[in-house]
């Protein structure tokens, strides 16, 4: 799509699908001037996950300031804006709900433009931020605590699921894992930095393929595995030394992501690939896609860790490029807890 830029066009966007309240002022989908995020992990650690109540509870009472803030770091007014972009789906249904209410209620007040954005194009829209010469077609891997996909970004919009999970999602596993080894959540970035003092090929964790669907992923049996190892140990009184599996779970995590990716690159011929969501802030998994890309003669890009997990710039960055394409929605806009990519139109 050729996108005619008349103007500059400046977008507040709201985030709230799960436990980041956030928002932030992006300017033509690449130009972040504020990125606000209050996060409520602390609070939701005591409960060793997510608790969806508190959640939606905890963003009502924040949304306003969050909103406040993005508004005045960027220095603006809402006359400044062009257009409310908001996550409607997929993530907490009561989560979303405030988020959604809060864009629609300032869009309806200012009679602004509404544009309803799916999480995870923000979650890849992520990388046009970093990466200002990056354009689709590309492939993306979007790894995150609800999602593991590999999906090919054809044009602004337009995207294509070629693998998917079949079970878990590798953030999920993350955390699982974590939990069951006691560091609590989240797993991911505990996990990450433990596994930097444990020997990745301590222990032989399977790396699951699916018979009649090699591009999709499994990470259950892993999981699994990995609980079946733990057992194991306690019952013959085998101290379990917890960085040698943090790093070797992680290995067989970032191998089945390394080695999907690429061949699915390989098989489409693909000259761009692009990682995303909170598990592509992971250090090694990083490391490993950049050192497979350069072999493969790719250009490999990442959104900065704090871009890869959730945040409103990228629902910005995703609501512009839908802006731009002439999506709107109306006061009758609704969260949508299992919203399909490509299917937010
Ligand atoms: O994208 P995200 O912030 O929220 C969802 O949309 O789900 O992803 C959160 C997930 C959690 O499962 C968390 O454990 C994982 O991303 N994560 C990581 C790291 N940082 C966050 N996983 C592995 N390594 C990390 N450094
Ligand atoms: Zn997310």
């Amino acid at each position: 799509m050729e996108i005619t830029q008349k103007r500059e066009i400046t977008i507040l966007a709201i985030e709230s699908s799960c436990d980041e309240t956030a928002a932030a002022v992006v300017r033509n989908g690449r130009e972040v001037l504020s990125n606000i995020i209050s996060s409520q992990i602390e609070l939701h650690k005591l409960f060793g996950g997510v608790v969806p109540e508190i959640a939606s509870r905890k963003h009502i009472e924040k949304i306003n300031q969050v909103i406040e803030e993005a508004l005045k770091t960027a220095e603006m007014t809402l006359d400044d804006i062009d257009a409310i972009a908001v996550t409607y789906g997929p993530g907490l249904v009561g989560a979303l709900l405030v988020g959604v209410a809060a864009a629609k209620a300032i869009a309806y007040a200012t009679k602004k433009p509404l544009v309803g954005v799916h999480h995870i194009e923000g979650h890849i829209s992520a990388n046009y931020i970093e990466h200002k010469d990056l354009e689709p077609p590309f492939l993306c891997l979007v790894a995150s605590g609800g999602h593991s996909h590999l999906v090919m970004v054809n044009d602004y919009g337009s995207y294509q699921i070629i693998g998917r999970t079949r079970d878990d999602a590798a953030g999920e596993a993350f955390d699982k894992v974590a939990r069951a080894i006691g560091l609590g959540y989240p797993g991911g970035p505990k996990i990450d930095k433990l596994a930097k003092e444990g020997n990745p090929h301590a222990i032989e964790f399977p790396r699951a393929k699916i018979a009649g669907a090699p591009d999709d992923f499994s990470f259950s049996g892993l999981k699994s595995a990995v609980l079946n190892y733990l057992n194991h140990c306690e019952m013959k009184g085998i101290e379990v030394n917890k960085a040698d599996v943090a790093a070797s779970f992680q290995e067989a995590v970032i191998d089945v992501l390394t080695s999907h990716s690429m061949e699915v690159a390989k098989r489409y011929g693909v000259k761009k690939f692009a990682i995303a969501g909170g598990v592509a802030s992971n250090s090694s998994l990083r490391g490993r896609m950049e050192q497979a890309c350069k072999e493969h003669n790719i250009t490999f890009y990442h959104p900065s860790p704090i871009l890869c997990t959730d945040n409103a710039a990228m629902i910005g960055a995703a609501g512009y490029y839908d802006y731009m394409r002439g999506i709107r929605h109306g006061w009758d806009l609704n969260a949508v807890p299992n919203l399909k990519i490509g299917e937010s139109k």
